[in-house]
């Protein structure tokens, strides 16, 4: 029989959005939980939604096996059109009753019902749902459930599902069953049930109001010692919303449990969170302090969704970031009051900028560039992406700086209680900010602000100063642009709040007089609302030519064009007391070293690249008594490969791997007391505490380290590396260790085998260190052209899984997507070898293939041979007759 080939697949676009023509209002759902044979009896109350023209049922479903339908309790007529299950004549009211069955144990994929060491566990967002059972597999569609879990008692003791127990008891022949009820209605992708051998760490709180909770951190049994982190994070996530948002927890019960094979970090099932071990498990011997961070802000992120995603959700899933850039936005605002102090704040600040400018701004350069509300796709898990989440939170924060914190707070409050229980958009959210706060320049200018949601692309904004020492004034010229993205080939002006404030050139901060607001009180920053292509704002009263701080605390999005001379970025980066601009004025100059070296053409080798200013500037923050350990971390780390890539129009990228590594060496050698005098500087002792000022302290002396060792590399001598080794083998927490590690590793140490080899041993049972020991060889230079060799070699080691996602990732993006000094070779090996990878991953599990097939997504940018040969690498992937649509999507955009 001849077999066509399926039909391309078929974008989805926001412009079609309709009403669904059914409702559920109920769903009875019980399941006999079997890994070769789940079966699945599904019971929902229907209704006819009566605002939109008639049409026939149609539920979606995937890889499902259909026993059964029954309609009132009768057999009826239905239809299958592809996946879909369609019914054509039914009364306004039903009651429909579908019976399938399905294989968890052999879902690699990971959407629906898998199975992981034995546990089921679910994941739907977004579409995985229809993978359990015929559904309207849609966020508008909520529905009120119940479920009943049955399963053998001793495989699967724990059983768990969404909202409050209400019953459980024995079955025969050595079976079990639970009873759940949600006491909220939820759409489908909110569905979650775990059963399998678990084990809990558990804490009652008493809320605010008086109440009664109890919360549960699931894990396996030898991990329990691990959830004392994740517990604490919980239990200050609840107490900072309803303090910041007044926003209080509305469960009995809320449930935390971890699995080790998850596609993504976390998620926020209503009353049972299910996470990635990854963002659970913690103990100072396993856990590092970017881990123990890290924890704090996924446990924030899928808490805070309880009201910002679970209690008013999207209408569809172009308005994503409607509740993923509204989270993140409150996770990162969530971490920033836990820090102790301003400093810790501005740190944290400083390394959320820093994953928007090193990940998001290359998306939105790039072919798979989308606005933060997409108006197509045909995969939507292609599109939980640094755009959705973190620029979709940057819009958020511009928003809250437009009516000031306690006006966001207001708009907060209107939000919910203007949709709460419903699926909205993002311009009900922006819509409610602004409504209460109508005075607000967010109110004036909400049609053009919502640009923001619609155009991809990331603004430009070119300043120019211009001081007139006559009338004692000083004008900065602003104009703003966008390049054109897929799809959007013309940009209108942004509202773009850039805050402000000038130094002397002595360093002192000025005090503003605006030109034309004589009257305004005076202040030392400002924040300028832009709306026109061209603006200027004048200041009076200057005496000199001052300093201009721009784009205080990363204040909008945007790339700032500003021809600083080196002495006005030092005078910044030793005076401005805003912190997210002195690093910035650090990493300018940086860059600016690296991009002349880059593109002069000179010999890397031999040459100085880093003048003795910076270098002088460099050691002066290293050493300055005032400043906080962490931002000295951060000051004194080069920008990434990737960022001084996207600075660039053609990018080689050995000369930039090799001008940056030429760069570190010169830091090394040239700081190599101050860096002794910093690793000392920074010893703690007592007990180990993740709290930001120490883990800043740790942070310090890890990069110090590397750096000795580094120097030790050029200088031939062997007491730092010796020293570190000793540390590494003394070290009483993770980070210590982990940092030594990795200081004999990268700085290329032959003491490094038996750092790894001692390291493997020690933490051989404890896969989340196992990850970290892999991803470290997997990224570690490339010195003389072996690491592919590594790889593959790591590849086959007994502990490599390319099933589990975490396994696969610390060993193929580590070394695809974050050694880009190994992976682009001029003999085109690492392509080749990538491509191989995502087309075995995409057989597997095509949200893991879809996300590695990005690593060449800037590939156009490249010089020869690279870029030839990238491009074949991609058409090699795009040739596949079999490919998901997920990693179809991919690759057709990156070769479009
Ligand atoms: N909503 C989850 C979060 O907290 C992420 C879910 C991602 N799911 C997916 N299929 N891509 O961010
Ligand atoms: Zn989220």
């Amino acid at each position: 029989m001849l077999q066509l080939r399926d039909a391309q697949p078929v974008a989805v676009r926001r412009e079609d959005y309709a009403a669904p023509a059914w409702w559920i209002d109920t769903v009875d759902l019980t399941f006999d939980l079997d890994p070769a044979k789940t079966r699945v009896l599904n019971r929902m109350r229907m209704r006819r939604n009566t605002d939109v023209p008639v049409q026939p049922l149609r539920l979606d479903g995937d890889e499902l096996n259909l026993a059964r339908v029954l309609v009132n309790g009768q057999g009826a007529s239905f239809r299958m059109e592809g996946d879909q299950l369609v019914i054509d004549a039914l009364p306004d009211a039903f009651e429909l009753e579908i019976f399938t069955t399905c294989c968890p144990a052999k879902n690699t994929k990971l959407m629906g019902l898998f199975v992981s060491e034995d546990t089921f566990f679910t994941q739907c967002e977004a579409e995985g749902f229809r993978r359990i059972t015929y559904f309207l597999d849609r966020p508008d569609v909520m529905a009120s459930y119940q479920v009943m879990l049955r399963a053998n008692r001793s495989a699967y003791p724990v059983l768990l599902s969404n909202g409050n127990l209400v019953e459980q008891g024995d079955l025969p022949e050595g079976r079990h069953y639970a009873k759940w009820v949600d006491p909220f209605k939820k759409p489908s992708y909110l569905f979650a049930l775990v059963a399998g051998k678990l084990v809990a760490r558990e804490q009652r709180i008493k809320a605010r109001n008086g109440k009664e909770h109890l919360l549960q951190v699931y894990v396996r049994s030898g991990d329990l010692d691990k959830t004392e982190h994740a517990m604490n994070s919980l239990i200050h996530s609840i107490a900072w919303d309803e303090a910041r948002f007044g926003l209080p927890l509305d469960l009995d019960r809320f449930m935390i449990v971890a699995t080790s094979d998850f596609n993504m970090g976390a998620m926020e099932n209503k009353g049972l969170n299910i996470f990635n071990t990854k963002y659970v498990l913690a103990n100072q011997a396993t856990a590092t302090d970017a881990d123990y961070s890290n924890i704090e802000s996924v446990v924030g992120h899928e808490y805070f969704h309880n009201w910002s995603g679970d209690r008013v959700t999207c209408r569809d899933w172009f308005q994503l970031s409607l509740k993923e850039g509204l989270t993140v936005f409150r996770d990162q605002e969530f971490s920033q009051d836990l820090c102790a102090d301003a400093s810790a704040r501005a740190v944290k600040r400083i390394e959320d900028v820093r994953v928007l400018r090193t990940s998001q701004f290359p998306e939105d350069a790039g072919p798979m560039a989308h606005p933060v509300r997409p108006d197509s796709y045909i995969e939507i898990s292609n599109f939980y992406t640094v755009t959705i989440y973190e620029k979709g939170a940057e819009v958020v924060r511009m928003m809250q700086t437009l009516v000031g914190r306690k006006g966001f707070a207001r708009g907060i409050t209107l939000y919910f209680e203007r949709h709460d229980g419903h699926a909205v958009t993002c311009d009900d959210f922006a819509q409610a900010i602004a409504d209460a706060n109508p005075e607000s320049e967010l109110a004036a200018l909400l049609p053009q602000f919502k640009r923001w949601y619609s155009q991809a692309g990331t603004p430009r904004v070119a300043t120019q100063g211009h001081y007139d020492a006559v009338a004692r004034t000083y004008t900065l010229n602003f104009t703003q642009s966008c390049a054109p993205t897929p799809g959007q080939s013309i940009k209108e002006p942004f509202v773009i709040p850039v805050t402000l404030g000038l130094l002397a050139q002595d360093g002192q901060e000025l005090t503003l007089h605006l030109a034309g607001d004589e009257d305004a009180d005076a202040v030392r920053s400002h924040t300028l609302v832009l709306t026109q292509q061209h603006e200027s704002v004048t200041f009076n009263g200057i005496d000199s030519e001052p300093v201009p701080s721009i784009l205080r605390g990363f204040s909008a999005p945007v790339r700032l064009d500003f021809e600083y001379t080196d002495a006005q970025l030092l005078t910044l980066l030793a005076n401005d007391p805003d912190p997210f601009n002195r690093w910035e004025a650090g990493q300018r100059l940086a860059l600016r070293s690296a991009i002349s070296l880059i593109t002069s053409g000179a010999d890397v080798v031999g040459t100085t690249t880093l003048n003795d200013a910076f270098v002088d500037a460099m050691r002066g923050v290293l050493r300055n008594p005032t400043l906080d350990s962490a931002f000295k971390e951060l000051v004194l780390t080069l920008p990434s490969e990737t960022y001084i890539a996207e600075q660039l129009e053609v990018v080689d990228p050995q000369r930039v791997h090799a001008v940056r590594e030429a760069m570190r060496a010169q830091l090394a050698t040239a700081l190599f007391s101050d860096w002794e005098w910093a690793y000392e500087q920074n010893q703690d002792t007592g007990a180990y505490n993740p709290d930001p000022l120490s883990a800043g302290r740790r942070a310090l002396a890890g990069l110090a380290l590397v750096n000795l060792c580094l120097a030790a590399r050029a200088s031939g001598d062997s007491v730092w590396p010796g020293k570190t080794l000793q540390r590494f083998k003394d070290a009483g927490n993770m980070t210590d260790r982990f940092n030594a590690l990795n200081a004999l590793v990268s700085s290329g140490h032959a003491l490094a085998q038996q750092a790894l080899a001692r390291f493997h041993a020690i933490f051989k049972n404890e896969a989340l260190v196992i990850d970290k020991w892999f991803s470290l060889q997997a990224g570690s230079p490339d010195r003389g052209g072996n690491v592919l060799a590594l790889v593959k070699q790591l590849m086959k080691h007994p502990d490599f899984s390319l099933k589990n996602p975490n396994r696969a990732r610390s060993v193929i993006f580590s070394y695809c997507s974050a050694n880009p000094g190994a992976f682009h070779r001029a003999d085109a090996a690492g392509y080749v070898w990538w491509s191989d990878r995502v087309i075995e991953l995409d057989a597997i599990n095509p949200q893991v293939a879809a996300r590695l097939a990005r690593a060449l997504d800037r590939w156009s940018k490249l010089a020869e041979p690279y870029r030839s040969a990238a491009r074949e690498a991609i058409a090699r992937i795009a040739a596949r007759p079999d490919l998901s649509k997920d990693t179809q999507e991919v690759v057709t955009r990156a070769l479009a």
